[in-house]
Parts: structure tokens; sequence; C-alpha cells
């Protein structure tokens, strides 16, 4: 199992030398040198650069751990990236050396760790200069972006933006149907660069085992610190990778929900990107904001559902109804305000009033900011005392 043991790194990436020194001993470097190298060949997004090459080409990850060196080699072709103990043929190859310790922090730590100070590059060109060629002789136009782009993600370099990676990952986020980036950039900007667990209900693709997880891999790229959940009703395990996590369950059974929050939560974030089938929103948000940390936030997308009969049961006839979504999240917007009621029966008390400081709502998407809202009203409470002296001075 992965998860585990990528949790430790992240934890032990931000805190002192010994910590960090007892996970690698405990994992043994070897194993972290290969998470290390799985990771950075993710983040490079190598990907689109691989139509460009008719044959094979590599990089070797080198980290050096208590006087040893444990290498893995990055191989991008023609079908792809795939991570290699040796390349095939007697091909050019990069040497990127590391020490261990540093990469961890680099790649799993806070931005304030990253550090290259120990990386030392070593070209192919040598050997190619040795025997009489020129520089760059030889290797084909696309080694070089292929080095460039390991490197840069091996230092943390360009947060990637966030509409860009949804485009490419080819979720929905961003497309004809949605313009969620800019949004979610304003909510998420500042958690970008925190150890977190996010959850999004939903994973895609929905009855084809072989289609989904467009959007939990764009996270993957957006939160470099983070554990991804993917809960899905079909089967989704074929997308289960490093920090990648998908959970067969059904939204709309608040039992088998909660025991998986119990499970892996709490969470910093939830998506709810499911069936967007009003009675399920409703059940999911009331299952499982109790299982997002305090700060945290819950997000709904296609709010649109909530009015939509057809194929969502949804409803407009009375956009207050709490039984659809909206109308549900309206009653959110009271809850925000329970302190300012002047009659007791005016309002239900919920058990979210006092932990939601915020709702913020755009175009088909709504972030509920998990917080104290415990303010006090005192005019509110003025007024009250003013009604109860007015009552009993007139009785
Ligand atoms: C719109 S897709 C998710 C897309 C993905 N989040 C993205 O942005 O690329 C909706 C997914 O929700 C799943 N789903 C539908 N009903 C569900 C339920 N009751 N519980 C959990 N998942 C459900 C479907 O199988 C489908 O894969």
């Amino acid at each position: 199992m992965d998860t585990p043991d990528v949790i430790r790194l992240l934890a032990g990436a931000e805190s002192s030398g010994a910590t960090l020194l007892e996970a690698i001993d405990a994992l043994g470097p070897a194993r972290i040198a290969a998470l290390l190298t799985s990771e950075v060949a993710f983040r490079a997004r190598l990907s689109d650069l691989s139509l460009r090459l008719v044959a094979p080409l590599g990089i070797v990850l080198e980290f050096l751990h208590g006087g040893r060196s444990f290498a893995t080699i990055v191989e991008i072709g023609p079908d792809g990236v795939r991570l290699c103990e040796e390349l095939e043929g007697d091909r050019p190859e990069t040497v990127l050396t590391q020490d261990l310790e540093e990469a961890v922090r680099t790649v799993y730590g806070p931005r304030d760790l990253v550090s290259v100070a120990s990386q030392v590059v070593r070209w192919p060109e040598v050997a190619v200069m040795a025997s009489g060629g020129m520089a760059g002789q030889g290797l084909p136009s696309a080694y070089y972006p292929f080095v460039q782009r390991v490197l840069r993600s091996l230092s943390r370099r360009e947060p990637a933006d966030l509409a860009e990676l949804a485009a490419e990952c080819g979720t929905d986020k961003w497309s004809a149907l949605h313009r969620y980036p800019e949004h979610y950039d304003r909510h998420f900007g500042s958690l970008r660069e925190r150890r977190l667990t996010v959850l999004e209900i939903g994973v895609g693709g929905f009855g084809d085992p072989g289609a989904g997880a467009e959007s939990l891999r764009m996270w993957k790229h957006y939160f470099p610190r983070a554990i991804l959940y993917g809960l899905d009703i079909e089967d989704k395990r074929e997308f289960d990778e490093l920090r990648i996590v998908t959970v067969r369950g059904d939204q709309s059974d608040p039992v088998s929900l909660a025991a998986f929050a119990e499970d892996v939560g709490p969470f910093d974030i939830v998506i709810d990107d499911g069936s967007h089938v009003s009675a399920d929103v409703i059940t999911s948000f009331r299952t499982l904001f109790s299982h997002v940390r305090p700060n945290g936030l819950y997000v709904i997308e296609d709010l649109q559902t909530s009015y939509w009969k057809p194929m969502f049961g949804g409803d407009d006839s009375d956009l207050t109804d709490p039984q659809y979504t909206m109308g549900f999240l309206k009653t959110l917007l009271d809850g925000l305000h329970h302190e300012e009621f002047l009659r007791a029966e005016a309002w239900e008390p919920q058990p979210t009033d006092g932990q939601i400081r915020g709702v913020h709502f755009y175009h088909n998407l709504c972030f509920i900011e998990k917080g104290p809202n415990v303010e006090g009203g005192l005019f509110a409470e003025t007024l009250r005392l003013w009604g109860t002296r007015g009552k009993s001075s007139s009785g």
C-alpha cells in the first residue's frame, strides 16, 4: 500500500531532520527513491512530449543516501512514460543526482523547504564528445524539453495553472460546460502547498471502468502535497496510483459514507461532483460536513440540476423548497444568521448553524466554508430584550 507510506513522507518532509531520517529508515531509501521518481514523472506532464518521439529516451534519477545511490530511469517513448531499471539498447542518458533527504523535502515538503543545492546534472554529451562527436549530436530535439520538464518538476518550479490543467487532464470543469477553475483558484489557491486530504465524489466515466479520474489527476497536479480520494458508485480501482485512492460507494447511503469518512477522514476539502440528484447531494452534505476539518471547504458542483426534473429529479416550481439542492443551500444562508432572529419560532436550530462561516455562490457552483459562526448578534439581542421588556411592562 503506497498511501500510508506517502502520508508518512509528507509528514516527515516538513519535520525535523531526525524525524525525516526515521521515515527514510523505516520505508527504505530504495522504496523512497522509486516513489519520488514516480511522483516527479507524473508532475513533469511528459505524455504530450512522447508524441514527438520515435524511439524511447531516458533520464536517470539517482538519489544518494548513506553513501549509496538509488537510481530509477524515467523512460519516455512513443508508447508513453514508464519507470524502469534499465534502458533497452545503447541510448544516451542524462543523470540527475540529488541527496535523497533534500529531494524528499523538495518534492513532498512545503515550498519554503525546496532546495536543489545538492543536485548535479550529467549530460550524455560528455560521452558523445569523448568519442569525437559534437554536443547535442544524435540527440533528438525532444530530448531537451524532456530533461527540462523533469528538472522543473524535481525543483518544484511553476505552480501549474488550474484551467490549463483541467483542459489538459480532460475534466469538464473547464470546458464548454463550465468555467470552474477561476472560482476554485480563489478558494483553494492559499491551500495549494498544504498537506491535505481531499475527497471528490464522482470519479467520472460512469459505467465504463476504463474512463474517469480526469479531475483527480488535475487535483493531484494542483495540490502537490495532497492525498486524493475519489468516491464513485462504479468500480474505479483501475485509476488508483500514487496519492490517488478510489473507493466504491453510493453517496445516497449515509451509513457507508460515514464509515468511509471515519476510516480516511477528516477531510480538508470535499467536492461533490457525483449524481447531482438533490436528495443524494443533501444526504452527502449532512453526512460528510461533520468530517470536514475546521477551516475546510465543502464544494457542490452543477447546482443547475436542482431545477431540472428530467434526469436529476429537480424542480423549479418552488425555489425555496429545501428538498432540492438550491432550496437546501438557501437554508444555510438563514443558518448563517441564526443569531439574528427576533422570534425563537422563526428558526429551527441546525447542527451546522455555528459551524458555517461562509457560503459562496458562483454560476452552478457553491463553496461552504467551515468555521465558527458565533459572532453574536448584539443588536438582535437588544431588540429581543426590548421585546420581552415591552411585553412584561404592557402585561
Ligand atoms: C460527472 S461524473 C464526475 C466527473 C469528475 N468529477 C470530473 O470532474 O472529471 C459523475 C460520476 O458520479 C458517479 N455517480 C453517480 N451516482 C453516484 C452515486 N450515487 N454515488 C457515487 N457516485 C455516483 C458516476 O458514476 C460518475 O462517474
